[in-house]
């Protein structure tokens, strides 16, 4: 068994999620990032690359203060856990993702003494010899409570995913803009799939000054 996991990203009209500096880039308009905070205030469980960590240093806490009230009248936290995928244990011990309740998953290859630094700032799980088993993790997060997991980025971690037949749902915000280069990271980079990754549209809106697509993954 593994929890539901949808993928949230916003991305230009030419697919990009950053440019070649592979710094962050501001994307969404303000009502993307109200759409964004309550999709993060409805997830138990926060996952991100930690390509993202080394470029964006997030926080990835939910923003308004009223809905974090919710969560916490619900019973549950006042964030989702934050899960940083992670094989050879690089995160910064002063990340900004170590405000709250955080899991660090490695694999075989991290180096002791990365672990025993980070493991005085969250919980690390161990899944896999090289990258990160995804599989096991999801599987190891639903043992934990987790039902549903939001994945915000970046693409290779989305493409993971993805090729694993481990998301159920996406919503991609398109910017109005192109950002072009052929090194910026797009929705979902890696290695191309042998078989293109089906989808349903279930969704096409106007948001803002963008555009939303809601999509749907046969996968479980
Ligand atoms: N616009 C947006 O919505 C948005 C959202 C997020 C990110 N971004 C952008 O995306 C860029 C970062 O994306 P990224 O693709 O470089 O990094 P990423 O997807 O955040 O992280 C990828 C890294 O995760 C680690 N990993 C461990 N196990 C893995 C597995 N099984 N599958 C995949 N990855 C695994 C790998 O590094 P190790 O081998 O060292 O573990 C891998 O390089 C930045 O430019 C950021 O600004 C944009």
């Amino acid at each position: 068994m593994r929890p539901h996991v949808f993928v949230n990203v916003a991305a230009s009209l030419d697919g990009k999620i950053s440019d070649e500096t592979r710094r962050q880039i501001r994307l969404s308009c303000k009502e993307d990032l109200e759409r964004v905070d309550k999709l993060r205030a409805s997830a138990d469980a926060i996952m991100i690359g930690i390509g993202t960590i080394l470029a964006d240093n997030p926080k990835l806490n939910v923003k308004s203060r009223e809905l974090r009230e919710r969560r916490l009248r619900e019973g549950r936290s006042e964030n989702p856990i934050k899960v940083v995928v992670d094989s050879r244990c690089r995160i910064p011990e002063d990340a900004e993702v170590f405000d709250g309740n955080v899991i660090v998953a490695i694999s075989k290859l991290a180096e002791k003494e990365r672990v025993e630094k980070i493991e005085k700032k969250a919980r690390i799980v161990v899944f896999g010899q090289e990258k990160v088993d995804l599989n096991s993790l999801l599987g190891f997060l639903y043992e934990e409570g987790v039902r549903r997991v939001m994945v915000e980025g970046g693409g290779t971690l989305i493409s993971s995913l993805l090729s694993h037949g481990l998301v159920d749902e996406a919503f991609i915000y398109y910017a109005p803009v192109f950002i072009g280069g052929a090194s910026s990271p797009t929705i979902c980079d890696g290695r191309s799939f042998r078989v293109p990754v089906k989808t349903e549209i279930l969704s096409v809106e106007r948001l803002g000054e963008g555009i939303l697509l809601h999509l749907r993954f046969f996968s479980k």
